[in-house]
């Protein structure tokens, strides 16, 4: 339990922090992986390189630090980080080999005399405050899952039923279980934890499912990246009948409660979380924008069968840009935004894609007055500043 006075130590050490966070995050993360090799296959070696995913943790401890006070103030962000651990399968006894490693951390980059054994007790007892909330979280996230009907603990194997061509970059996969048992109904805007070996080792990888939940697959769909390990593994070695583990759905990237209209909005392969949003809108008289933007037409995919969609139901509106195509990146200002959007602002918008087409997104909703309680988003990595 953190004493006030530990708060209050806690608290002083957060300018610290601000300034040399990023260093004491790195150095974190070297002896974190390179000490343990049991967490290594936990974390995304390229996210790690990026310093996306050291920027990510280190921005959560010092949000954390800032409103030990008052935890309620840290918003979505407990959820988005326990949402992002239960589809990796972080486990309990992760937690203090992280724990070892952060303190160590602090202890080295701010020196012997500012990290004194009163500073590094305070921070123990905060980290074991943190951790013992998002262990809490974590367990019962993983006993609803195992609980569920169709739900399971852990990895369960799943056999590779259709491998689908959906443009020259992206390919479905159909999985289904080889226990032949029922799949657990996942909330549209969720996604999956793969586990899988390449070149021996192994790795693991988050995956948005882009169909409705149906009780018996579920369907991912991969943009293959050129240097990518895992997509490009599953593109080009991955056959139908092969089998791959899979981690219970997760994620809060999904619909509110509401009848507003809806407005969906991707670019590339993060179009795959808004599919399911959108099959499910679809099934209520709700009034739907579906804005999606590509590189060009070829990389494309889904567009015949949300054009089909579309076409079957009225209420159903659909936007394309490409970039290439017209010879100069599709703005998402507020300006264009503000001709496919409802005369209303008062709408609930939902989107995904790479950083700088969701910060234009966001930058051309506010603009247009759309509340921010009401804007939506995914990264399809760590989580980052959206301008
Ligand atoms: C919640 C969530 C949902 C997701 N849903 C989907 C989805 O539906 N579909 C989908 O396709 N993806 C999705 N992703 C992304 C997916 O998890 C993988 O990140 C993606 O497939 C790339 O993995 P990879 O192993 O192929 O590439 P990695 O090997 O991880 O490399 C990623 C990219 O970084 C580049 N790179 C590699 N090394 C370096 C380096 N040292 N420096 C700079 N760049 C480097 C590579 O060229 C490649 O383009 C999702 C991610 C999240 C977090
Ligand atoms: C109090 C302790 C912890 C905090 C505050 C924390 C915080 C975070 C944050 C902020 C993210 C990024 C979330 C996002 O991108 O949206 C994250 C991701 C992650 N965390 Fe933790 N974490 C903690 C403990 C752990 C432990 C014990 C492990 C297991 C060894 C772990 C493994 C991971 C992994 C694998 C990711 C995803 C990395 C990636 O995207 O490559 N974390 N965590």
């Amino acid at each position: 339990m953190l004493t006030a006075e530990q708060r209050a130590i806690v608290q002083s050490t957060v300018p610290l922090l601000e300034s040399g966070g990023e260093a004491l995050i790195t150095h974190f993360y070297q002896r974190l992986l390179g000490e343990h090799p049991e967490v290594r296959a936990l974390f995304n070696s390229t996210h790690q390189q990026s310093g996306a995913q050291p920027r990510a943790l280190a921005f959560s401890v010092l949000m954390y630090a800032k409103h030990i006070d008052r935890l309620e103030n840290l918003g979505n962000l407990p959820a988005q980080i326990i949402n992002k651990h239960v589809a990796l399968q972080v486990q309990p006894e992760h937690y203090p080999i992280v724990g070892q490693c952060l303190l160590a951390s602090i202890r080295e980059v701010l020196g012997a005399e500012i990290a004194t054994d009163a500073v590094i007790d305070a921070w123990a007892a905060a980290y074991q405050q943190l951790a013992d909330i998002l262990i809490g979280a974590e367990t019962q996230a993983y006993d609803r899952n195992a609980s569920a009907v169709g739900g399971w603990r852990g990895a369960r194997a799943f056999r590779v039923a259709r491998k689908q061509v959906e443009s020259t970059e992206i390919t479905s996969f159909y999985l289904v279980p080889v226990d032949g048992g029922a799949v657990m109904a996942h909330l549209p805007g969720q996604f999956i934890g793969l586990r899988i070996v390449v070149d021996g080792q192994e790795q693991r990888r988050n995956y948005s499912l882009s169909a409705l939940a149906n009780g018996r697959e579920l369907r991912i769909s991969v943009k293959r990246e050129a240097a990518g390990v895992v997509s490009r593994h599953l593109h080009d070695a991955v056959r139908e009948g092969d089998v791959l583990d899979i981690f219970p759905p997760a994620g809060h990237f999904t619909l509110a409660e509401s009848d507003k209209p809806l407005v969906l909005i991707s670019g590339g392969v993060g179009i795959t979380p808004t599919l399911p949003m959108l099959a499910a809108a679809l099934g209520s008289q709700r009034p739907v924008v579906f804005i999606h933007c590509a590189r060009t037409p070829e990389v494309q995919g889904f567009r015949a069968r949300i054009d089909a969609l579309a076409l079957k139901h009225p209420q159903l509106q659909c936007h394309y840009c490409y970039d290439e195509a017209d010879a100069a990146p599709a703005r998402m200002d507020a300006e264009q935004l503000g001709r496919w959007l409802p005369a209303s602002r008062d709408v609930e918008a939902y989107f995904c894609g790479p950083q700088p087409f969701m910060s234009a997104v966001l930058q051309g909703l506010r603009a247009l007055g759309v509340p921010p309680a009401q804007t939506h988003y995914e990264f399809f990595g760590p989580t980052q500043a959206l301008a």
